[in-house]
């Protein structure tokens, strides 16, 4: 009899987004009239399309495949030259940050690697996660044997939960003792709120002090607005020898749909052999990508690269205004409203605190029932996240300003 992997009957409850596709599959079989007026504000899938500077290189390449000349097999694991190239100046080097394309990772998503990290660490960590979080960091320590059984709050033994609330700008304290693995999300997601100069130099001196890794994942560094608000972990001194970074594509390029992200392992980076020799981080994911991944598509690959161009450039500009604008109509209509409003300003989540006595999920019922607008209840995101609700910024302005007008009708 096969044997199945039984830390996943530890898990408390489905994946946050079925989760709440499922309770909207329910309430819109049970009213089809309310059903047609939905807006989705729950996940934060992005909603307008490709760039054309994507779409013609993109064709382009397609072409190229049609011709023996221009026919590619299987690529390089890492990802194409061009890519990496594009990226290492684009990203790093244009902004004096020193990454070499040899330490960038192609990959099909920051949700994938920041899940398969966990294969090059090994047993007996200290994992240290924000609250509220990501779930994808959470539920796959847990698959993985990291954690014991979940609490009553729906924590898991054996994780350090960091809690992150509007005293501490969430962002977490730094722990009085040492944890050797810290997933840190800035811009935030959930609550779109990001972290300064100053206390990301806070945890690289901490980290290094202690042997620790952080998981930095910088979905969203293309969002940031504010001046001086670090877009990189590596914009730290030392960061190179303490911090994985995971970037992707998906929500500055329009790619939930297309897939393309990258992970930095800078060389620098070491980890510790079970008898306390320093083993290099980079050899052991370029190894185990080469094992188990086949790379992302040539021609993904080029529309990637097309987002480099100065006419890609112009293009995520207009994106990523468009949904901050979104983001400064939905902070505006919950602050009318009279409720607590965080991020926003340099992410495309607003983060909100439901009113008094009203629980998250309550606030998810009262908003797809009364209002016909899909959100995502905080305490889905950790115990810390009770009280508040997600709205995603990601939709077209005319269903924003919709959704806008639902709120300010919710008085
Ligand atoms: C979210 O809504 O939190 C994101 O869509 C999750 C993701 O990018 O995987």
């Amino acid at each position: 009899m096969a044997k199945i992997n039984s830390n996943y009957l530890k898990l408390a409850a489905g994946y946050l987004f079925p989760e709440i596709a499922r309770r909207v599959n329910a309430f819109t079989s049970e009213n089809p009239d309310a059903a047609a007026k939905l807006i989705r504000c729950g996940i934060g899938d992005v909603t307008e399309p490709l760039p054309e500077s994507v779409r013609g290189a993109m064709h382009a390449a397609i072409d190229e495949m049609g011709t023996p000349e221009g026919f590619h097999g299987y690529g390089p694991e890492q990802g194409y030259g061009f890519l990496r190239e594009a990226i290492a100046k684009n990203i790093y080097n244009d902004r004096g940050i020193n990454i070499s394309d040899d330490e960038i990772f192609v990959s099909d998503g920051s949700k994938c690697d920041s899940a398969n990290i966990l294969d090059i660490f090994g047993e007996g960590n200290t994992i240290a996660v924000t609250d509220p979080v990501y779930p994808v960091y959470v539920d796959t320590n847990v698959m993985v044997g990291n954690t014991g059984d979940a609490g009553n709050n729906g924590g898991y033994e054996g994780l350090v939960y960091l809690e992150c609330n509007a005293t501490n700008g969430f962002v977490p304290a730094i722990p009085s003792f040492p944890v050797d693995i810290i997933y840190l999300c800035y811009p935030n997601n959930p609550t779109g709120t990001v972290a300064t100069r100053d206390e990301l130099t806070a945890w690289v001196t901490y980290a290094k002090k202690h042997g620790s890794v952080i998981l930095y994942d910088a979905a969203y560094s293309a969002f940031i607005q504010g001046e001086n608000i670090p877009k990189s972990i590596y914009e730290i001194e030392g960061a190179r020898e303490c911090a994985i970074e995971f970037r992707s594509f998906s929500k500055d390029g329009g790619f939930t749909g297309t897939r393309c992200a990258y992970t930095v392992v800078p060389k620098d980076l070491m980890g510790k052999t079970d008898d306390g020799k320093d083993q290099s981080l980079h050899s052991l994911w370029a190894r185990r990508q080469s094992t188990k991944f086949n790379g992302v598509s040539y021609v993904v690959q080029r529309g990637a690269e097309a987002l480099f161009s100065d006419q890609g450039k112009a293009e995520v500009s207009k994106l990523i205004s468009g949904y901050m604008e979104n983001a400064k109509l939905l902070t505006d209509a919950c602050t009318a409203l009279g409720l607590d409003v965080f991020g926003g300003k340099d992410a495309p989540y607003v983060w909100v605190r439901c009113p008094e006595g009203v629980s998250s999920w309550e606030m998810f019922d009262k908003m797809l029932n009364e209002a016909q607008v899909v959100i995502t209840p905080g305490s889905g995101f950790g115990a810390a996240g009770e009280g508040y609700f997600r709205i995603s910024a990601f939709n077209s302005k005319e269903k924003v300003e919709d959704v806008c007008k639902r709120i300010a009708a919710l008085a």
